[in-house]
């Protein structure tokens, strides 16, 4: 039976770090407010000259260097991303140019922070029916450019930055385990970026109402977050025949810590095998579980025969979990 393995993993972290105490001179916040609601202490972001596809690039030629690979091995190449460089070409086709890979298939994936494991899904679908051997699958935004500065309920939640992986077929008992996701489009407008497609293109008129920037009633996402990370959580275990006890790790996106907390509760995960960076980067949306993912195995939180859980939930609504094991 062929399954999907992680064959490495890279990140990318712009160098700028603004820390809640930061945020505290910009908007009417406080750094004790951030911390207890969120767990967020500090996020990165991005220099004025890096688009989105520069982070990915960063992050995919350690995961290629990590796989031991020749990037001329890549045969598909998948972002997960709301903060493309365009609104086209893909993000996924820069990365391609800027890597300087042969024209091979590349796409984005508008999952919002659940476009990685989306793509993760995605790829591992590829690889089961043979229709590709290495994928490149990345997770990065920009969310300081989609940013509304007034809103103080969401501009202190996010940050910037990278993760990739290298995905590769393998008949050994490990790689990808169960994959599950959803969506609810009945609740997309309770997170979005409202102006600057088809809907609402963009006049004088949304750039001065600020319908470009993401907008989000955080209080109901909140609950629907709760249910979702719970149930993607529970339902990739169930899939895999595992049980919170099984799991070696579990690398939640990192939303809130509130969220995560109400997660391992009810799949009754320890929280010492809970991977929570949310502290140092904040919400990176689709970026957040690559980054985990790869900060998680550079430090030995992932060995060989572990099984580890991710799971993730955003605008979309849409959300998924998956195991693998390495
Ligand atoms: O990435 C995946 C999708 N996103 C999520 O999963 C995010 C889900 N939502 C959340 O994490 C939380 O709802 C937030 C962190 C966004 C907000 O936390 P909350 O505990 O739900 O706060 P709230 O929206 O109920 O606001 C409580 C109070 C309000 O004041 P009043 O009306 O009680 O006087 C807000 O105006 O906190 C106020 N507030 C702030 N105060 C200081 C909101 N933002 C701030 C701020 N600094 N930055």
């Amino acid at each position: 039976m062929i399954r999907s393995e992680i064959l490495g993993t890279g990140s990318y972290l712009p160098e700028k770090v603004v820390t809640n105490k930061d945020w505290e001179k910009m908007v009417d916040t406080s750094d004790e407010w951030i911390t207890t609601r969120t767990g967020i202490k500090e996020r990165h972001f991005a220099a004025e000259n890096e688009a989105t596809s520069d982070l990915v690039v960063e992050a995919s030629k350690k995961a290629i260097e990590d796989a031991k690979i020749n990037k001329e091995d890549i045969d598909l190449i998948i972002v997960g991303t709301i903060s493309s460089d365009n609104a086209y070409p893909s993000t996924a086709n820069w990365v391609q140019k800027k890597l300087g890979i042969k024209p091979i298939p590349s796409f984005d994936i508008s999952a919002a922070c659940s476009g990685f494991l989306y793509g993760l899904i995605v790829a591992d679908s590829f690889i089961k029916i043979g229709a590709a051997k290495k994928v490149l699958v990345a997770g990065a935004e920009i969310m300081t450019r989609i940013m509304n500065w007034e809103d103080r309920n969401t501009c202190v939640l996010f940050g910037d930055g990278a993760g990739a992986v290298v995905l590769g077929p393998t008949d050994e008992d490990k790689g990808i385990l169960s994959t599950y996701w959803g969506a609810d489009g009945n609740l997309g407008d309770l997170l979005k970026q409202p102006a600057g497609g088809s809907a609402m293109p963009a006049t004088h008129e949304t750039v001065d109402k600020k319908l470009h920037a993401v907008y989000m009633e955080g209080n109901k996402v909140f609950k629907h977050a709760v249910l979702r990370m719970q149930e993607a959580a529970i339902k990739a275990l169930e899939l895999a025949n595992l049980t919170g006890n099984d799991v070696d790790l579990y690398i939640p996106h990192q939303a809130n810590i509130r969220i995560i907390e109400a997660t391992i509760e009810r799949a009754k995960i320890p929280l010492e095998k809970t991977f929570i960076n949310i502290d140092k980067i904040a919400n990176i949306s689709a970026a957040t579980i690559p980054i985990g993912l790869d900060q998680a195995k550079k430090t030995g939180r992932i060995k060989p025969g572990d099984n580890v859980l991710m799971s993730a939930f955003g605008g979309g609504l849409t959300w998924a979990g998956i195991v693998v094991r390495f």
